[in-house]
């Protein structure tokens, strides 16, 4: 199932999100004693973080029972100024004083990008317990999207889009940089419930094809998150959501 929610401007857009993310979270926990998040990079979702961290949203969640995961990462050290747990650490973690043990962060630190690949998959199979062939089912993956198409680190072309067997996988940006760690479409799509968070004009093309483009040519990575039985959905201020057909504030 999918949802577009377009908000009217980016305030109101985090806001929605925010509560949402709040609400699975409280579901989940009631339901299964833990809520397992996975967070995404970039710019866009700071905000939110902060939010999250702050009242009224903060005093809504047992933050005891909720663990952090990272959708994907790039290879530096986790004080880097490009590393998405820094990201994460700023804005929830310490506002928070959340503990060590609920933070499942993918070290890009290490040697390689496939040893620290290798390493997250490991620590995926231990938290959720799997067998061979597993995949672990997130609660919520929260989700960004590059005026390109790719979100968490895969982007068009990748081969890392190939990729079936292994949860986690060494990719790199096709607009170069450092190297990355991504969770891979299996695993993405895998989730309970999947929310994309896209602003700004310049991803609004992106999103109408995503959301209503025709499906010839290769699809863009972010046309390839279906969470099967999971929900997805879409939020975006009307900047994002300004060239979909009749598009409007809901
Ligand atoms: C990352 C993210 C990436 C991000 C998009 C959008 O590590 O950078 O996982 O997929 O969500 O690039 O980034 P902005 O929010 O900065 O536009």
């Amino acid at each position: 199932m999918r949802n577009v929610l377009v908000s009217s401007d980016l305030n109101e857009m985090y806001h929605r999100c925010t509560d949402a993310v709040v609400s699975v979270g409280t579901q989940s926990i009631s339901t299964s004693g833990r809520f397992t998040l996975v967070l995404s990079g970039g710019s866009t979702p700071r905000k939110l973080y902060e939010l999250l961290a702050a009242g009224p949203y903060r005093e809504r969640l047992s933050w005891n029972r909720v663990h952090l995961f990272w959708g994907d990462e790039r290879c530096v050290p986790p004080d880097h100024a490009e590393s998405n747990f820094r990201l994460v650490q700023e804005e929830l973690i310490n506002p928070l004083g959340l503990p060590q043990g609920n933070l499942h962060r993918i070290k890009g630190e290490l040697e390689s990008p496939e040893k620290a690949a290798a390493e997250y998959e490991e620590e995926l199979t231990d938290f959720f317990r799997l067998q061979a062939g597993d995949v672990p089912t997130f609660d919520l993956i929260l989700l960004g999207m590059g005026p390109d198409g790719h979100t968490a680190s895969l982007f068009p072309s990748d081969s890392a889009l190939q990729e079936h067997k292994r949860l986690v996988t060494a990719t790199r940006s096709i607009h170069g940089g450092v190297r990355r760690v991504t969770l891979t479409l299996p695993t993405i799509n895998h989730a309970r419930q999947v929310f994309f968070l896209i602003s700004g004009p310049d991803k609004a093309e992106t999103v109408r094809e995503v959301l209503e483009g025709s499906r010839q040519g290769a699809p863009l990575p972010a046309q390839l998150i279906e969470p099967g039985d999971g929900e997805m959905r879409f939020y975006l201020d009307q900047a994002a959501a300004s060239r979909l057909s009749g598009y409007k504030p809901n």
